[in-house]
């Protein structure tokens, strides 16, 4: 196990009704005058956005909103928060939705303090110094940006998809009552539940040693997730299935599971492109590329595949053939993403060959390598977004 640092202060509070709890949470962590910030309108429709303003103003805490983030949350709402931010003299912000709005509302936080572009932390050219305090009510299992100290913005400008991280922008508080993740549509509860599993994947396919008990972890969030998913696409309002997924989605990302290891990350950057340029959702964008990334190494670095395949999909080991046994595990995963009605190829998501080129250029950006598990080459890139035109 490799040395690490983790701090990951964020205070939870879970379960039925925890959004009632809202004001109270911010007047705990410092804040005085809140922005909240929203997406498209699903809190409205859903009741979350009148019981936020209305627990907000028992409380006699002033508040401005901003809504409309779109999902692959883009800079143009991020530089209208910071101007409100600062015109407001906001010192909390409060995202109620899902990662696109937790993450724009990062993204405003750490802007409204700096002087320069906020773009300038996500295009790698300053490190964020100080940020706003931030709260969530989260309304999506999936991003997992609830625990995480991540945030992704697509720039319109250049529509590129990039992202910042700074353990700053750990929210302060998290409101997580599963009974908000009832409304999804199926397409979005199947969509996040690949990118949790996804964000197990990125950190459990790695070649550090003696990491027994991240290795379990990774597998008991995977195995739930296998479990509690089907469950849920069949229920929609099974409160006990939803509540294990949205726990499951903050275990995967905010880094229990992936301390003192060197991590993978091919998949979501390999994504990334597809969701800046087609405006894919992100989970659904994952289910076409990570069993093709899987695929695209097994031969080349098998161990960890055959693990994935014995420990998490119960294959049985084949002795002679280990690789085989990797190959089952990758099948069995696809089934899975099938069962739950998540694309396999590019034209299901509206993705196009001629723009392999160019993804793949601004993907590396003047990189030699992508990734940790396998490096994989420009040309590697190429062939997994080629053999994603077909699908798996
Ligand atoms: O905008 P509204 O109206 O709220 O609708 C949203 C949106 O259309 C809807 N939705 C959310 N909760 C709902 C609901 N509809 C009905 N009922 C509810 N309870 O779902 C749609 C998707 O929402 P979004 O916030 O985009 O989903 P998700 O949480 O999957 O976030 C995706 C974004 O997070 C980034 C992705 O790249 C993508 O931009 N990521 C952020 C990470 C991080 N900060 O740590 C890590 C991830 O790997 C990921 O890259
Ligand atoms: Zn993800």
């Amino acid at each position: 196990m490799d040395n690490f640092t983790f701090y990951a202060p964020t205070y939870f509070d879970f379960g039925k009704g925890a959004e009632q709890h809202a004001a109270e949470l911010v007047r705990r962590f410092g804040g005085s005058k809140v922005l909240l910030h929203y997406g498209g309108g699903s809190i409205k429709k859903s009741g979350l956005y009148d019981r936020v303003a209305e627990c907000l103003e028992q409380a006699g805490i002033p508040y401005v909103t901003l809504g409309g983030v779109k999902p692959n949350p883009r800079s143009g709402l991020v530089y209208e928060g910071i101007e409100l931010c600062r015109r407001e003299k906001v010192d909390f912000i409060l995202a109620a939705g899902g990662g696109s709005t937790i993450d724009s509302a990062k993204a405003i936080a750490a802007g409204t303090l700096y002087s320069g572009d906020f773009m300038d932390f996500y295009r790698g050219k300053k490190t964020i110094q100080q940020a706003l305090p931030i709260g969530t009510i989260l309304t999506i299992a999936a991003a997992g940006s609830e625990g995480s100290p991540n945030t992704v913005i697509t720039d319109e400008a250049t529509q590129i998809k990039k992202g910042a991280r700074s353990d700053l922008l750990r929210p302060k508080f998290s409101i997580l009552n599963p009974e908000l993740t009832c409304t999804l549509p199926p397409y979005q509860t199947a969509a996040g539940a690949t990118d949790i599993m996804i964000h197990v994947c990125e950190r459990y396919f790695s070649n550090t040693e003696e990491v027994e008990i991240t290795d379990r972890l990774c597998e008991a969030v995977l195995k739930t997730m296998i479990h509690e998913t089907p469950r849920v696409m069949a229920e929609p309002g099974n409160y006990e299935a939803r509540a294990n997924i949205m726990w499951a989605g903050m275990l995967a990302h905010n880094n229990i599971c992936g301390v003192g290891r060197i991590q993978d990350w091919a998949s979501h950057h390999i994504e990334h492109e597809l969701s800046a340029l087609y405006d894919v959702t992100h989970g659904a964008g994952l289910a076409v590329i990570t069993p093709l990334w899987m695929r695209y190494v097994w031969k080349t670095n098998p161990h960890k595949l055959v693990m994935f395949a014995e420990r998490v999909w119960d294959i049985p080991p084949d002795e002679e053939h280990p690789e085989e046994t990797a190959l089952r595990g990758i099948e069995r995963f696809e089934a899975f993403l099938r069962q739950i009605g998540m694309p396999s190829s590019f034209k299901e998501i509206g993705a196009r060959k001629e723009d392999i080129g160019r993804m793949t250029d601004q993907l590396l950006a003047g990189r030699e390598t992508e990734g940790n598990y396998v490096k994989l080459k420009r040309e590697d890139v190429i062939q997994i977004y080629e053999s994603a035109v077909k699908g798996w």
